[in-house]
């Protein structure tokens, strides 16, 4: 079953063909960093209308470099929640459209829920050049999704089947990140930055606090964001009235990566901890990590020390917003429920995971 993959829920247009959730035939991505780098973060409006530029001649890309024809797609899968309205919507009236002209089934896929099944893709057609997992997660398994919306611990027992553990009661990490790149003065978006800027630095230069939490698996990075900024005051010799935006240009470059690498340190820990702890009481059989932030080498690092399961980490390009990861979990919810109408098809920017569309 070929899966057209269709996501545009912030700031990727993207595009992808999967055969039965697991083979990747082409993953296009088009990305509007550049853009959104002016301003420092993401403008829903402009990303919506970049969107609505790039859409179609990006699924025009994803079919041309499968060598595939629409004769050959079996359905469409849509990111529907969660994600910025604006952009949702571009995506998912492209999938409405396309599966009513072409008589194809359409299947609406939760954004945070697909980021897992990027670790389900184990082949790839010529041309792909990705470094694969060898073979796909098995059940019960321990997912730690990790992106710039969503930090949380989730127990899959199968497809379609989980329980929420825990989750950010604050910020999410990738969201610390991108805050603590702003204070320091490192380019948009703020996870790459931080995590190359600390491999220079030294991540016992600075003591920071890691959040105690009263749920087990919960977290919290607001704390850790607010004490970098303290910090960062404390070490240039201004109060708390000084602007935070003129603060990175009274630090040398040796200050930042310090900063950065103890940042760096304090948030992956806490991931960390939190992962070991869920491990030892549910003794999955297998862990993966998901969302942008699981792109983190540091991340990566710790876990494979502290978790005493082999894990098998998805390609950084799978990590980030893709269709691919759509296109993956769409045959896994095709295969236990019925395509949706395309004229019932609605976003939903704020739904959690612990509320989809499962049967
Ligand atoms: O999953 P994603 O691409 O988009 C969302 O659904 O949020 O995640 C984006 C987040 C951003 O906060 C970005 O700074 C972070 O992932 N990120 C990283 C790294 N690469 C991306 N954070 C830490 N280290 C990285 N290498
Ligand atoms: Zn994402």
């Amino acid at each position: 079953m070929k899966i057209l993959g269709i996501e545009t829920s912030c700031d990727e247009t993207a595009a992808a063909i999967v055969e039965d959730g697991h083979r990747l035939l082409s993953n296009v991505v088009n990305s509007q960093i550049d853009i959104h780098a002016l301003y420092g973060g993401v403008v829903p409006e402009v990303a919506a209308r970049s969107h609505i530029e790039v859409i179609h001649p990006v699924i025009h890309q994803a079919l041309t470099e499968a060598h595939l024809t629409w004769n050959d797609i079996d359905a469409i899968a849509v990111t529907y929640a969660p994600g910025l309205i604006g952009s949702l919507l571009v995506g998912t009236l492209a999938a409405r459209t396309l599966a009513t002209l072409k008589h194809k089934p359409l299947y609406p896929i939760h954004h945070v829920e697909a980021h897992v099944y990027a670790n389900f893709i184990t082949e790839q057609s010529k041309g792909i050049n990705l470094t694969l997992p060898s073979k796909q997660p098995t059940f019960p398994m321990l997912a730690l999704i990790v992106s710039g919306g969503h930090s949380q611990l989730v127990l899959f027992k199968d497809h379609g089947d989980y329980v929420l553990l825990g989750q950010t009661q604050d910020d999410a990490v990738g969201e610390a990140f991108d805050k603590v790149a702003k204070i320091l003065g490192l380019p948009y978006p703020g996870g790459p930055s931080i995590a190359k800027v600390a491999l220079a630095g030294d991540p016992y230069a600075y003591v920071l606090p890691k959040a105690k939490m009263t749920g087990a698996y919960d977290f919290s990075f607001s704390g850790l964001k607010t004490a970098v900024l303290r910090a960062v005051q404390r070490e240039v010799g201004v109060d708390t009235s000084f602007p935070s935006r003129k603060l990175a240009a009274r630090l040398n470059d040796t200050q930042k990566a310090n900063f950065a690498a103890s940042f760096q340190r304090i948030a992956i820990e806490t991931l960390v901890d939190k992962a070991e702890a869920a491990f030892k009481d549910h003794t999955p059989a297998s862990v993966v990590i998901a969302g942008g932030v699981a792109a983190n080498q540091e991340l990566r690092c710790q876990l494979t020390d502290r978790i005493p399961v082999a894990i098998e980490y998805a390609p950084i390009s799978l990590c980030t917003d893709n269709a691919a990861m759509i296109a993956a979990l769409g045959y896994f919810y095709a295969q236990k429920n019925q395509p949706i109408s395309p004229n019932e098809l609605e976003v939903n920017p704020s739904l959690s995971m612990t509320k989809t569309a499962w049967a």
